[in-house]
């Protein structure tokens, strides 16, 4: 990449798109194009296509979603696979119709089925039932990560995809309801100290094993 290079980071304000954008200042990219969702709703296709047709820019990381926790995923399957999949349809098949030079797909490590044998392995995608929690989510992120696989193959694009354990970091979101598994635990930690309360209410059995990236590793491994 050129450090003149036209960049198009979608979700810029999110905590994985500040990260990105952190990164790539820090290594001298300075034309970076950032729309806030009050001027572009990315579910919208025809105003994606006309961002795409005005600014065709170069390289895309592909990091606005709808994103929250268990119980978001939860009680909204409709609005997290419908979002997704407009979000992710718009923006990969804009890129390839405007000529970007590469786009990078953020997935999630929730692609995989629920019982896949740990370390996770990548050959493993599709090989049994996710988990129910946040299937509709997963589902979409699947068809994200397949549609750049078939744009790579069928056109001859350079669309990767990178499937991310849990993150945290700046810019994480602490809300009760749409929170991830850690800043959840900080948030009911920090309260419970600020109220004296002693004891803390975790979710869950206490069984399952987690895995935690902060975010500016993963922007490193994204800029790599
Ligand atoms: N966080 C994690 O633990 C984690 C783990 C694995 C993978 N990932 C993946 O990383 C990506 C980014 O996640 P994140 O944690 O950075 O999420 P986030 O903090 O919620 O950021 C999402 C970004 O997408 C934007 N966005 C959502 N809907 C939009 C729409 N209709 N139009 C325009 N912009 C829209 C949001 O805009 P606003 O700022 O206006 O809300 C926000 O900037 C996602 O694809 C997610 O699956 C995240």
């Amino acid at each position: 990449m050129r450090k003149d290079a036209k960049i198009y980071i979608a979700g810029h304000r999110g905590m994985v798109g500040s990260a990105l954008v952190r990164k790539l200042k820090a290594e001298g990219f300075n034309n970076l194009l950032l729309e806030t969702r009050q001027k572009m709703d990315l579910t919208q296709q025809q105003v994606v296509a006309d961002f795409f047709q005005r600014e065709r820019p170069d390289y895309v990381f592909l990091a606005a979603a709808r994103v929250g926790g268990i119980v978001a995923n939860q009680n909204h399957p409709a609005g997290f696979m419908y979002e997704n999949l407009m979000i992710q349809n718009n923006i990969i098949h804009q890129s390839y119709v405007s000529g970007v030079k590469k786009l990078l797909f953020l997935g999630s490590s929730c692609i995989y089925p629920k019982h896949a044998p740990q370390p996770i392995k990548e050959e493993y995608l599709l090989t049994g039932a996710l988990e129910p929690t946040n299937e509709a989510y997963a589902l979409a992120k699947i068809a994200g990560l397949k549609l750049c696989e078939a744009y790579t193959k069928e056109n001859g694009c350079n669309f990767i995809s990178v499937m991310p354990t849990n993150l945290y970091g700046p810019g994480d979101n602490y809300d009760p309801e749409n929170s991830h598994v850690l800043p959840a635990l900080l948030r009911k930690f920090h309260e419970a100290k600020q109220n004296g309360n002693t004891k803390v209410t975790i979710w869950g059995s206490g069984e399952p094993k987690r895995e935690f990236l902060h975010v500016d590793d993963l922007a490193e491994a994204c800029f790599f």
